[in-house]
């Protein structure tokens, strides 16, 4: 079997922790028989800067011909935040209607946590990825602002015509969130679903409905309908900010998250952290045509070019893009060699409080792949 896999690194320790990811998918490539063909795509602060562009026109639809993406983070200093996250990262979940984040983050044998002791943490954050305040609608103002915003997504398109008045004026911003049905479904019956098959008897829904009952009451709605089709796993409404509390304090009681956008992305964060650190949180941006496999943290200016960025969230990406496209020995293969090398308790990387460079952590990996006995 061959795989056209379109890979962009990004910036700052993007690229790092690619090198390494690549590294252990051809090795496991190679034990298990297919052939992963990558094109590595240039995108990221450094292309901008040339270009003055984010992406070139037709880069997207080009990308539709790949079987899956791998992306490092993106993100850069010399760079104002937006454009790069905005045109090129959410411009590809939007695009290719990756409706489903899926943010799995679990414990491991000697990774130092937060906590101390000895929990057991197994959580999968599942974040709806394409609305909420991420509709990318809204502007600065100063006492007045009439405008037509626009937001294309997968199943509709949005369009709006603003008027808004601020007197006496004064300086102002406004941001339009926005929930559709539908989208609040799907992605409430994949929550239920991976539930199911993690075998839990409840599922917890995050919102701020107490604060937004116009808005996340709507969500808490709409999910409560969905819940309905799942009678064997009780649904349990919490509110972030409690989540936010209980979270630290009782991890263990949390199986599978469902979160709005923003929420989903605070809440996979902290869950990360609470399991040993970013540099371990891999995700999914999961929907029905090209899908993409990220690490959860993103290009960390502060360490990049230091050799302390620790691989095994890219690494464990990979292992999840391995499952998306059906090779699931070899997906498994991957968790297992993460699994084995992390409980040998030796050469960890400094997040993981070793002085390991990065660059050799693809290898110890690999080399516990290589160790691993294949039927
Ligand atoms: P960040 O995730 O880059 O870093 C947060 C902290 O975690 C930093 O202290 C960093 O050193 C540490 N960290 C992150 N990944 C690590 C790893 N693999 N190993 C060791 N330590 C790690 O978040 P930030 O600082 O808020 O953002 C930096 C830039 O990245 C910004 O431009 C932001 O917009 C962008 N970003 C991009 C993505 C993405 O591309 N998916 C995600 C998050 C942030
Ligand atoms: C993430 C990031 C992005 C997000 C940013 C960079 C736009 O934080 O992937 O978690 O908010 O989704
Ligand atoms: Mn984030």
């Amino acid at each position: 079997m061959d795989y056209d896999i379109a890979v962009i690194p990004g910036d700052g320790i993007g690229p790092e922790v690619i090198g390494e990811t690549m590294k252990v998918l051809s090795a496991t490539s190679k034990i298990f028989g297919f052939d992963l063909k990558f094109e590595t795509l240039p995108y990221g602060a450094g292309y901008y800067l040339k270009h003055k562009e984010v992406l070139p026109s037709g880069a997207l639809e080009r990308l539709a011909g790949f079987k899956a993406l791998l992306l490092g983070a993106v993100g850069d200093p010399r760079v104002p935040p937006g454009p790069l996250e905005q045109e090129l990262l959410l411009a590809l979940r939007f695009h290719f209607d990756q409706f489903l984040n899926l943010r799995p983050a679990q414990t491991y044998p000697n990774v130092p946590i937060p906590l101390g002791g000895n929990i057991s943490i197994d959580i999968d954050v599942v974040r709806e990825n394409t609305e909420d305040f991420y509709m990318g609608l809204g502007a600065p103002f100063s006492g007045s602002y009439t405008g037509d915003l626009a937001a294309g997504r997968g199943e509709y398109e949005f369009t709006s015509k603003v008027e808004i008045q601020v007197s006496p004026p004064r300086d102002c911003a406004f941001a339009l969130g926005l929930l559709t049905q539908p989208a609040v479904e799907r992605i409430a019956h994949r929550a239920f679903k991976l539930a199911e098959k993690r075998g839990e008897n409840s599922l917890h829904v995050a919102t701020k409905a107490n604060a937004l009952p116009q808005f996340y009451g709507l969500w808490d709605e709409w999910t409560a309908k969905t819940a309905k089709n799942y009678p064997n796993i009780k649904l349990k409404k919490i509110n972030v900010d409690n989540l936010c509390y209980q979270l630290p304090r009782t991890p263990a009681e949390f199986g599978v998250i469902l979160c709005p956008n923003l929420f989903g992305d605070i809440v996979s964060d902290l869950v990360s952290a609470l399991t040993g650190g970013l540099g371990l949180a891999a995700s999914g941006n999961i929907g029905d045509g090209l899908c993409m496999f990220e690490p959860v943290h993103g290009s960390a200016p502060d360490i990049a070019g230091t050799g302390r960025s620790n691989p095994l969230a890219a690494i464990l990406s990979g292992a999840m893009l391995l499952e998306h496209i059906g090779q699931i020995p070899a997906s498994s293969a991957v968790k297992q060699a993460v699994r084995d090398y992390l409980s040998g308790g030796q050469n960890f990387p400094y997040e993981l409080g070793g002085e390991t460079p990065f660059d050799q952590v693809g290898d110890l990996v690999t080399a516990k792949l290589m160790s691993q006995k294949y039927a």
